[in-house]
């Protein structure tokens, strides 16, 4: 399990980028429900690697036709925080 500092860390960094504007804790918006975000990737350093890339430079294709625009001025560990978070909220199965 990530460190109670980390999560909070990102869930902070979260609210105050833009991140709520088009996603939702256990919905889809427009983008992906960041529940179903935890379902699809486990919680280890490769993904939380590939996905704070993702939020940093932009993503598109992985859940359907719209775009994520990229985030140029979030740093890699505030993205890799805001990853942990994110898979941080898989539902235990
Ligand atoms: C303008 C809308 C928008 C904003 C703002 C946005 N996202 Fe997204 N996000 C999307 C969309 C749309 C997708 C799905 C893209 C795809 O199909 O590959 C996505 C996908 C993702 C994914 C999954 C990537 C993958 O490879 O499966 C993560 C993680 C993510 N967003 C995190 C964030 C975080 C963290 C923020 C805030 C810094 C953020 N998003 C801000 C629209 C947005």
């Amino acid at each position: 399990m990530p460190s109670a500092e980390v999560l909070e860390r990102g869930r902070v960094v979260m609210s105050y980028s833009d991140c709520f504007i088009c996603h939702k804790e256990s919905d889809k918006k427009l983008g992906p429900a960041f529940s179903d975000i935890a379902a699809r990737y486990p919680m280890n350093s490769s993904y939380i690697y590939i996905l704070s890339q993702r939020i940093i430079l932009g993503t598109k294709g992985m859940w359907g036709n719209v775009v994520m625009p990229p985030h140029p001025n979030i740093s890699d560990k505030d993205a890799e925080a805001m990853v942990i978070y994110i898979l941080s909220l898989r539902e235990a199965d």
